[in-house]
């Protein structure tokens, strides 16, 4: 479908036109490179003559925080949208940084589809395997950038073998790559049955060459022993791999592969232009209540994300809302659900590229960002009325604990408040042991600490320090036999803590124990994440 251009658009077609995705790879892989090359497309951002990603990485469109900048990895979760060829499209950045998985995790629950980046000689590596099963876990399409064939590759059977195996889905190229490293000659399109040339250094966006396989001209353009290759290879592409099909692709079981060179903007607008051929448009969000619809007339969305003080100069924040339906408009009463009240938003705004604007109103697949003050947590849904709380926002079980303790008696107030921004945000998780009253700190990645102190101090004036505490993983804890939870508890009482939202997590410390506890208390249900 290419969407026409119009002036007024009906309701419909303005969801049919919108892509709401996320590009995720193993951090390196190039999806910083990748994403910047698709914002040059949409215009949305100016770079001059070859982008050198390192020049880019110092203006960082998708990085806002000043963490990322000492660092170099991406923290923040950010939204880049723009439009291109009639299609709304919103880029939704995840931070490749194993340690802010999580922050990925939940980016995916906002997502329609996703672009994975693999680097062509280091193939799937582990950040991509885990993105992947959230993806599985929620049947999201995938389509797959093979990165950097500028560089000595891996053969690409060897790498659509090891995405086959690895990130446990079926696989279909779409183009084919003609050598690697200094040979690399270009792809030929099986899609468009095209043949693009590449040449290094050139950052023109070159024409494909209209030519079937079978054509002799193939040899004039690439000689004569790599025509045969390529044609040799095609055979067996064919042969061996399932057509494309769409639907299947749609339900998350067949991904199309691509391959090129983000750096040098090679393969990146065949991958674009199939991707907004094929990618789905905002598809159904669930709520508890039920399935929503985003051709439904009623307004309705959920915070997925929550930033603070993106703006030094401001000290709000900014809670990510993915619209699930309805047409969402400036200065309208909407309800909070959680809080059971009505609120309208005056200044709600879009993300395109680095550049925030107010927005008028929003459709499915968009993201709005709403300046908060606090009444916002992570997964917090807004409706017209209807009390939907949408799905899949869960906290994972955490695996890193330190005691966390105020280091500066005269801000004890700016502690507990950046504190409990933080935790709203999603940034880590806090526990109250039950034994002592003491508070531990809960992340996936040993970086959150860090990044705890440095906000808190930076954004707060706080200063905390940490003491060690030797856990092994925190889980909520359930039962339909309460005299069994009751006894549970008590006896456990030295390793129980209550979470943000006062539910019971047990804290323990050694895998045995783990295991212990559900061997002895049958009828109670250990969770390793907050929705159950
Ligand atoms: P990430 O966001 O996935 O972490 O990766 P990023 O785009 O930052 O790319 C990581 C490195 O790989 C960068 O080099 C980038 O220039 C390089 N790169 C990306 N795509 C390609 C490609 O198609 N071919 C080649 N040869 N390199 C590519 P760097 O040295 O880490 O940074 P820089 O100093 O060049 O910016």
């Amino acid at each position: 479908m290419q969407p026409e251009k119009k002036d007024k658009m009906t309701f419909k077609e303005e969801i049919q036109r919108r892509r709401t995705f996320g590009i995720i790879s193993h951090p390196d892989a190039g999806k910083t490179t990748l994403t910047e090359k698709l914002l040059l497309y949409g215009g949305a951002i100016h770079v001059a003559g070859a982008v050198k990603s390192n020049k880019i990485k110092k203006t960082a469109t998708s990085d806002f925080m000043e963490i990322e900048k000492q660092r170099g990895i991406s923290v923040a979760t950010s939204v880049m949208g723009f439009e291109y060829n009639g299609y709304k499209i919103n880029i939704l950045d995840t931070p490749g940084h194993q340690d802010f998985a999580e922050d990925t995790y939940r980016t995916l629950t906002a997502v329609d589809s996703v672009i994975i980046v693999i680097d062509a000689a280091k193939g799937v590596e582990a950040q991509t395997r885990k993105l992947m099963e959230v993806c599985r876990m929620r049947n999201t399409p995938v389509i797959v950038f093979v990165n950097k064939m500028d560089r000595p590759s891996r053969d690409p059977f060897d790498i659509l073998d090891e995405i086959e195996e690895e990130l446990k889905i079926e696989v279909r190229p779409l183009s084919w790559p003609i050598g690697n490293g200094t040979d690399f000659k270009g792809v030929y399109n099986l899609h468009e049955e095209n043949l693009y040339l590449f040449h290094p250094n050139k950052q023109t966006i070159e024409e494909g060459i209209s030519l079937k396989l079978s054509d002799s001209k193939l040899e004039e353009e690439i000689g004569e022993s790599l025509a045969g290759t390529l044609r040799e290879e095609l055979e067996l592409v064919t042969g061996v791999y399932p057509e494309f099909r769409k639907d299947e692709y749609l339900a998350g079981k067949l991904a199309p592969v691509f391959f090129g060179s983000a750096l040098n903007n090679f393969g990146v607008r065949e991958l674009l232009h199939c991707f907004l051929e094929i990618a789905p448009s905002p598809r159904p969000s669930h709520a508890e209540e039920r399935e929503v619809k985003p051709d439904e007339e009623k307004f309705s969305g959920f915070v997925f994300k929550i930033h603070a003080n993106m703006d030094p100069n401001h000290r709000n924040r900014i809670a990510f809302v993915k619209i699930c339906s309805g047409h969402f408009k400036r200065n309208t009463n909407y309800k909070h659900v959680r809080l059971g009240k009505l609120m309208k938003f005056s200044s709600p705004t879009a993300f395109m590229a680095e550049k925030k604007s107010i927005i008028d109103e929003a459709f499915p697949g968009d993201i709005i960002g709403i300046p908060d003050s606090g009444n916002f947590k992570i997964g917090d849904s807004l409706s017209e009325g209807e009390n939907l709380n949408f799905k899949g926002l869960p906290s994972f079980s955490p695996e890193l604990f330190r005691y966390i303790e105020n280091a500066d008696p005269m801000k004890s107030k700016q502690l507990a408040k950046g504190i409990d921004q933080l935790m709203d945000e999603g940034v880590a998780q806090l526990f109250v042991s039950q034994f002592n009253g003491r508070k531990i700190i809960g992340t996936v990645g040993a970086l959150q600490f860090e990044v705890i102190q440095y906000r808190l101090l930076h954004e707060y004036g706080a200063s905390c320090r940490y003491e060690p505490i030797n856990l092994y993983k925190a889980c909520w804890i359930e039962s339909q036999d309460s005299a069994e939870l009751e006894d549970f508890k008590k006896r456990k009482h030295q390793y129980m803590a209550k979470d943000k939202f006062g539910r019971d997590v047990f804290l323990a410390d050694s895998a045995y124990m783990l295991d212990m506890a559900r061997e002895n208390y049958k009828n109670i249900r250990f969770h390793f994440t907050s929705e159950f």
